[in-house]
């Protein structure tokens, strides 16, 4: 039988309107989850970003797609975590930088010198303690759901290399804001001077500060060598990331969809840990490569002496037994 050319011209139609519908229908069941962090999508954050929406978009069948927004295109951390408790973002991944406004308990991962070594801190956030500091979040606003890493802290300026505390003496160093580091760099005798990352490259450039403190990880994916001349490696803190996301977004998701986000942030974690080992271990020669000075070693022991003070009012804020706690674990 030959078809009449209207019927078939209809059936074609009929078949391209169902496949738009089709479309459409798969395009709203694929719910968007912007994602905001700092640094470029080829950094640390970039590394979990990708691994954290890979994930969950594969464990969650579909339901959901991931748009990255590295690079500080959300603004700071303190606007990313604001836009959390706002619901305008979904998900972040933050530095604890900004994070102890919000969730003071946290403060205490930022002491100086608190963990040995990279196995300490990950035994300890991966821990009962650093389970339990996740579901603190809860009740300012937040769906913690991992700890991923940045390494540890190292020093860089423009002045002069340092050696020894009094070396800091006078050193307008950034900081993150955050009461714990600002503490600790008044109390070495620097200036310190609280400033959001987006602020710092500029910042440096101009010579409004001399120096910034962040790990290896930052050093190299900021490109930190092209601003500064002078690296120390203090590895004066710990540095872990928080991966968060927003209370209204959580509270529409069913328990696998829930699972399914909390797998992705693990494996984000992972991610983040693995392109820190990696970075630790070529990060200094691309460093020096690129011009940095850099002086390896410092007395650990003169930096702790010299934070004596610090250390007091951290144990007020703290509790002398939370911080022995962390100190004595394996
Ligand atoms: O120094 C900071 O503010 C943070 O370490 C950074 C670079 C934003 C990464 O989270």
């Amino acid at each position: 039988m030959v078809s009449h050319p209207l019927s078939r011209r209809l059936a074609i139609a009929l078949a391209a309107a169902s496949a738009v519908l089709s479309g459409a229908a798969f395009a709203q069941q694929a719910k968007e989850v912007k994602i905001g962090y700092a640094l470029a999508l080829n950094s640390h954050y970039g590394a979990a970003a990708l691994a954290w929406a890979d994930t969950t978009e594969k464990a969650a069948n579909g339901a959901f797609k991931f748009k990255q927004f590295p690079a500080s295109a959300l603004g700071g951390e303190r606007e990313l975590i604001e836009g959390l408790q706002l619901g305008t973002v979904e998900a972040v991944i933050v530095s604890t930088g900004a994070l102890s406004n919000f969730v003071p308990d946290v403060g205490v991962v930022d002491i100086p010198f608190l963990f040995r070594d990279t196995a300490h801190a990950r035994g300890v956030l991966d821990g009962p303690f650093g389970q339990e500091l996740l579901g603190k979040f809860q009740k300012r606003g937040l769906i913690a759901l991992a700890w991923g890493e940045q390494g540890f802290r190292h020093l860089t300026n423009n002045k002069h290399p340092v050696r020894t505390p009094a070396d800091l003496k006078g050193l307008k160093i950034r900081v993150t804001e955050n009461p714990v580091h600002i503490t600790a760099f008044r109390t070495l005798g620097a200036s310190p001077t609280p400033m959001s990352w987006p602020e710092v490259i500029g910042a440096l450039q101009q010579g409004t500060i001399d120096g910034q403190e962040n790990p290896m990880s930052v050093i190299v994916s900021a490109k930190l060598p092209q601003v500064q001349k002078y690296l120390t490696l203090t590895g004066h803190v710990y540095a872990p990331m928080a991966l968060i996301v927003s209370p209204a977004f959580w509270g529409g998701l069913n328990d696998a969809q829930k699972a399914a986000f909390t797998q992705g942030a693990k494996a984000g974690a992972l991610a983040s840990r693995k392109f820190v080992d990696e970075v630790e271990t070529k990060g200094l020669s691309e460093v020096k490569a690129a011009g940095m000075q850099v002086v390896e070693s410092v007395d650990k022991a003169a930096f702790q002496a010299a934070l004596a003070p610090a250390y007091k009012q951290y144990a007020t804020k703290f509790g002398q037994k939370t911080l022995d706690q962390i100190a004595s674990a394996k």
